[in-house]
This record gives C-alpha cells, sequence and structure tokens, in this order.
C-alpha cells in the first residue's frame, strides 16, 4: 500500500469516527430530552416523606398547637411535617430560599 492510499484511508477513519461521534452525540441528547427520568423527577418537591401515599396530609386541631409551631416547608425535615431546621443544609446545597411555617398566638 503507497503513502497515498495510507492517507487516504486514515481520511475515511477520521470522518467516519466523527460522523459517528456526532450521531452519538445526538442520539444521546435526544435520549436525554425524551426519555430521561432526570426531566419527570427535576422538579419534584418531595423526594422522601411517605411515597407509597398518593398524597402527603397532616392536620392539626388548632387547640393542639400550643403557642407556636413551626411546621416543614422544605419536605426536607426529619421529624416531617415540622421543622428540624434541615432548610438550611438544603438551602446551602441548593441555593435556595425556603423556611418553615410558624404559627404562633399573638402575644396578649
Ligand atoms: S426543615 Fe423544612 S422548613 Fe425547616
Amino acid at each position: 500500500m503507497g503513502l497515498a492510499a495510507n492517507g487516504s484511508v486514515r481520511v475515511e477513519w477520521v470522518v467516519a469516527v466523527s460522523v459517528a461521534a456526532g450521531a452519538a452525540a445526538v442520539g444521546y441528547l435526544a435520549y436525554k430530552k425524551f426519555f430521561s427520568k432526570d426531566k419527570c423527577c427535576s422538579g419534584m418537591v418531595n423526594l422522601h416523606i411517605q411515597k407509597d401515599n398518593p398524597k402527603v396530609v397532616h392536620a392539626f386541631d388548632m387547640e393542639d398547637l400550643g403557642d407556636k409551631a413551626v411546621y416543614c416547608r422544605c419536605w426536607r425535615s426529619k421529624k416531617f411535617p415540622l421543622c428540624d431546621g434541615s432548610h438550611t443544609k438544603h438551602n446551602d446545597e441548593t441555593g435556595d430560599n425556603v423556611g418553615p411555617l410558624i404559627i404562633k398566638k399573638k402575644d396578649s
């Protein structure tokens, strides 16, 4: 095989590898766009709490709240639905700004 033929084969390989890499990139992006589960779960608020329930609901009687009750709104508390301060770590890690709902009796 001559030098010119060797160079021609090399060019064909470069073209083939480039086309294959481009096709793989397009396929990967199409997969992420249409089939990836990341898309469906990235907006999910509740990551861990009572995932076997279709809807997480808590109810309390006003008379049982006492002078002050602090409820979690970040869904990261280990004491959910009560706030345990986990929102601070969540905010530090994500840049979010969530905090608890505080219900208290008026100062008399
Ligand atoms: S732990 Fe969730 S708001 Fe505090």
